[in-house]
């Protein structure tokens, strides 16, 4: 009796339980069906070019993890939705296209602005993100390991749309603006990065430019977090992502010690890592000496280093001949915004043996048998072998982004065709704002200290 009691009991409750699962997998069903059709709805009103709109759930759920890692630049966004400042603006964003950068898409999505996005780097591109920004109705043209054909004509496509604004990285949007679209009338443009800008100011000294750029890059609450923190952590996650080696022990030798390398040699030491900065200019060769580390030539480091990185926005930094000196082992790695820093095709020319050893790392055997091993094909590492920078970091970089262009689309026609600076009081509220969300106070000068703070006549 207690037996057949209990199996009825049993019985019982597995059938409830059955039910219950049958009915959560039918509601499951009836979610993904009502997904799948809101997915299609909404991408049948955008173009797109993408490598699969399948993995649109798996990148919504990534930006939300970003959203909630980017209070300040949530915080912009919530004050743009209200006032749509970029209402009817197109805006062609060339970015690498991480969920840091569907953070701000949506951003100027809902400052009203019209969007239509290409991949910054040809590996940067993470394909979930793209999906999920195109089953959200912008228009996407970009998949990671697309080609250079592919990279320029996606360019085109987004080109071919007449935008108002460039929203750049590198300036290879901006340039070609310049050289094919004699026609084109931009109203402004944005710039996120060091090699860019440089680009940028070559074109105002030749009397080229033909419109505004805000130099994004240039923001105090750009550079110094976003170039040394951001390249500092994501650059390490690259490396080790593509290598899994012990970093500790290792001779690490950073070519370039401007913000970029100085956090990359910052984070290779702090893993315990022996540190060798190459230079070429004066001050920053002192600088990197008195933090501590060794400086020389890299015909002299290159047969001492472990672990190369170059972080200098410059061409042909580590050459073949440098390669041929390097210990068997030694791991290449860049950081800078172009794959010219190391010579790669030199490297290809030379050794056509060359082979993926594992994902995004690639072995060539130099003549006399010692093997070297190139990450993310030369180009930047942290985007290629890992995620870009950290949330956190790109939180204050878009918040710019975002400010940079509403102040364009606000003073159409007022500003000149040079290279701008964030205004102050934009990058000034940035990092507030940045403080408020960290629950961080800091004092204010009090009405003595300021008038102290502006005279000469009291000294000692
Ligand atoms: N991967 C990323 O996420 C990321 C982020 C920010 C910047 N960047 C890029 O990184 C590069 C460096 O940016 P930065 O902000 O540090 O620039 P920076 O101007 O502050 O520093 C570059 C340094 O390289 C040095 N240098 C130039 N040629 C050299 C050579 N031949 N040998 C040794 N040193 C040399 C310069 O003297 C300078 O100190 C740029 O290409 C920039 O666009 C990449």
């Amino acid at each position: 009796m207690e037996k057949e009691g209990k199996n009825a009991l049993e019985v019982g409750k597995e059938k409830k339980e059955k039910d219950k699962e049958g009915a959560e997998e039918e509601s499951r069903g009836a979610l993904s069906r009502a997904c799948d059709i809101r997915i299609r709805k909404e991408i049948a009103m955008a173009d797109y070019k993408i490598k699969d709109i399948k993995l649109a759930e798996q990148g919504k759920r990534q930006l939300e993890w970003a959203e909630m890692h980017m209070p300040t630049l949530m915080m912009v966004k919530k004050e743009l939705e209200a006032s749509k400042p970029l209402k009817g603006v197109k805006i062609a964003m060339m970015l690498h296209i991480t969920k840091e950068t569907g953070v701000l898409v949506r951003t100027m999505r809902s400052a009203g602005a019209d969007i239509s996005l290409v991949a910054g780097n040809p590996l940067s591109t993470q394909d979930d993100i793209a999906a999920a920004l195109a089953a959200e109705g912008i228009r996407v043209y970009a998949w990671k390991g697309q080609d250079g054909s592919a990279y320029y004509e996606n360019m085109k496509t987004a080109l071919k749309l007449k935008p108002d604004i460039i929203m750049d990285d590198g300036a290879d949007m901006h340039a070609m603006v310049h050289q094919d679209y004699p026609d084109l009338k931009v109203i402004g443009g944005t710039e996120e990065t060091t090699t860019g800008i440089v680009r940028l100011k070559a074109m105002e000294e030749e009397k080229v430019l033909r419109y505004p750029v805000m130099a994004v890059n240039n923001a105090y609450t750009k550079y110094l977090f976003d170039n040394r923190y951001g390249s500092g952590q994501s650059g390490l996650d690259g490396i080790i992502r593509a290598t899994n080696i012990m970093v500790s022990g290792k001779v690490g030798v950073v070519a370039g010690y401007g913000w970029v390398g100085r956090g990359i040699a910052m984070r290779l030491h702090g893993l315990g890592a022996r540190i060798i900065v190459t230079e070429v200019n004066p001050f920053k060769a002192l600088e990197a000496v008195m933090d501590g580390f060794e400086v020389k030539k890299m015909d002299e480091a290159a047969p001492e280093g472990d672990i190369f990185v170059t972080a200098t926005g410059d061409i042909n930094v580590i050459t073949y001949e440098h390669m041929l000196k390097m210990k068997d082992g030694a791991i290449l790695a860049n950081i800078g915004h172009f794959d010219v820093e190391i010579d790669v095709r030199t490297l290809k020319k030379k050794i056509k043996s060359g082979r993926e050893l594992r994902n995004q790392l690639n072995e060539y055997a130099l003549p006399g048998g010692r093997k070297i091993y190139l990450l993310s094909d030369g180009r930047l590492v942290n985007l290629g072998a890992a995620e870009g920078h950290p949330s956190e970091v790109m939180d204050m970089s878009f918040a710019n982004q975002a400010l940079a262009a509403v102040h364009i689309a606000k003073n159409k026609g007022k500003l000149q065709n040079k290279v701008l600076q964030i205004p102050l009081e934009t990058d000034e509220r940035i990092a507030r704002l940045k403080l408020q969300s960290m629950d961080i106070k800091i004092d204010e000068l009090t009405k003595e200290q300021k008038e102290y703070m502006g005279q000469w006549r009291y000294g000692t």
